[in-house]
């Protein structure tokens, strides 16, 4: 008898023992890694080859209990899909994976890349600048921008597919500097060499990370992208140079119109802020405002022309999505009307369908957490010192979210009931380094969605997309391509 009760305790020791050690145990490995260089060979390749392995990584997470692990050669990287796990490491680990440091030569020590203790002042200061009541002062841009946008499609109407992603690029920098950096930009071929330049910066970041040998400043110095890179941030800085030299003249030889946008509350661009703390506080030297003007340059014409490029194609693809959208803006704004803060809270119908492109096309579809200490998760634990991203678009795409969880439904945000909670949408982030820009995105594509689709019908089909990952998702190919006709 005794034997049997001290055979149980032993059992049960060694039970608590496994259970113990998978907990302790690092996620496991994404299948497919190669002796000594890991899994370089999946990811070593152009961007598409990227996407599709964060879509194969972020599916067999699901599989293995939300999170795996990948090796560039020697660096560890984990890929985290479940959604408590995400939140805790976005709560708890408040300081951006050393990942960011390979968009620092652009972006330095911006809100985007800065450390903790930087980024918690920082954030307190410029934080108002989009605050909603300073927001709802953008919209008159908003609508004359979206106006200007609708007749530069004019001349494709009925000429069948074209290419509108230039123009929402233009657009969208227009937009970012007449708003959060109040000044009205004219110098079209600048823009568009600020463009291309700020498209191939971006392809060199994600080489560099992906080649790891790379990631010491030592051997990047040496490197081709490196003379690449340097080229490229002239002509960016260039840009960020320009639009604050003008503010300057304008702020400073008084030329500049402050908008009253309450009685005794004067609108305030982002730029005039960092302006004004800098010369009355110190708070910033030239070099930081620089930084901050280039993210939200970058940010401003990065994220929301590829969100509308790809809700535009969703809605080319669903054509009867694409008439509930027409009627309400029929509904709430009638023939011509400009859209004003009040229609963009009554047009329900068109948010829902924004909320689930940014589902099923997830424009930033992760961030990364640096990890200055062992991380205990559900089922594993993350190590201390290496790589950690959260996939959004792992998220979003979750089997919780049930079997459509592939298809643009938009209808599925009337039911409450039905959504997997909180946690399982995140496009804009996670945590308090969420987003700022969140509400001045969501208003400003409404706006411009509305004034396109009042104006024209639009085909298209996203089944021939092919995507790619460049720190944002974008299209491929020129499947993307949208055809549109005049409403009458
Ligand atoms: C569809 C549009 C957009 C999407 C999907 C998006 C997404 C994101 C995400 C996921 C982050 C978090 C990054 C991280 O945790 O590392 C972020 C941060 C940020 N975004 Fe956006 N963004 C959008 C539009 C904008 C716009 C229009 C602006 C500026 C006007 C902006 C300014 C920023 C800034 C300044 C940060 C850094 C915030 C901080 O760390 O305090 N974003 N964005």
């Amino acid at each position: 008898m005794f034997a049997v009760v001290l055979f149980c305790i032993a059992c049960f020791a060694y039970w608590c023992w496994c259970r113990q050690r998978a907990k302790t145990a690092e996620p496991p490995s994404l299948p497919g890694a190669w002796p000594l260089v890991g899994h370089l060979p999946l990811f070593l390749g152009d961007g598409c080859k990227i996407w599709n392995q964060i879509n194969y990584a972020s599916d067999h997470s699901y599989d293995v209990g939300g999170a795996v692990k990948i090796n560039l050669g020697p660096v560890t990287i984990y890929f985290i899909t479940d959604p408590d796990d995400c939140n805790t490491i976005a709560t708890t680990c408040m300081e951006k994976d050393p990942v960011y440091d390979v968009t620092k030569p652009w972006f330095g020590e911006s809100l985007f890349t800065s450390r903790y203790e930087v980024w918690k002042n920082d954030y307190k200061l410029l934080s108002p600048a989009f605050s909603q009541i300073i927001l709802n002062t953008f919209m008159d841009v908003f609508n004359s921008e979206s106006r200007k946008l609708v007749k530069e499609f004019d001349k494709h109407a009925g000429k069948g597919p074209f290419d509108y992603f230039t123009s929402l690029r233009h657009n969208a920098l227009n937009v970012i500097c007449m708003t959060a950096l109040g000044v009205g930009f004219t110098d079209s071929n600048l823009a568009s060499d600020y463009l291309h330049a700020a498209d191939s910066i971006l392809n060199t970041v994600v080489e560099r990370f992906i080649k790891f040998w790379w990631h010491s400043p030592y051997t990047f110095t040496w490197s081709r992208l490196k003379k690449e890179q340097d080229s490229y941030l002239k002509i960016l800085h260039k840009m960020s140079d320009a639009v604050l030299q003008k503010r300057k003249s304008e702020l400073f030889g008084n030329t500049c119109v402050e908008k009253n946008i309450a009685p005794g509350i004067k609108f305030k661009p982002f730029v005039d802020i960092l302006l004004e703390l800098s010369v009355e506080k110190g708070a910033f030297n030239d070099r930081q405002i620089r930084e901050q003007v280039d993210f939200m340059l970058a940010a401003g014409h990065e994220t929301t022309p590829n969100a509308l490029l790809f809700t535009m194609v969703l809605l080319g693809s669903h054509p009867d999505v694409q008439e509930k959208v027409f009627s309400e803006i029929q509904e709430v704004l009638g023939e011509d009307k400009d859209v004003d803060k009040m229609d963009l809270s009554k047009l329900q119908y068109l948010e829902a369908v924004v909320k689930e492109s940014l589902r099923i096309f997830t424009v930033a579809p992760a961030i990364a957490r640096r990890l200055e200490r062992d991380v205990q998760l559900k089922n594993y634990t993350l190590l201390s010192g290496q790589h950690c991203f959260l996939l959004l678009c792992g998220l979003h795409k979750h089997p919780i979210w049930g079997p459509d969880r592939y298809e643009f439904k938009p209808e599925r945000w009337f039911e409450p009931s039905k959504l997997p909670g909180n946690l399982m949408y995140a496009p804009f982030g996670l945590g308090r380094r969420h987003c700022i820009g969140k509400t001045y995105a969501m208003m400003s594509m409404k706006t411009t969605l509305a004034h396109v689709v009042r104006s024209y019908r639009i085909k298209a089909d996203h089944t021939k997309m092919r995507l790619k990952y460049l720190g944002t998702l974008k299209p491929d190919n020129d499947a993307y391509y949208i055809s549109i006709e005049k409403r009458t």
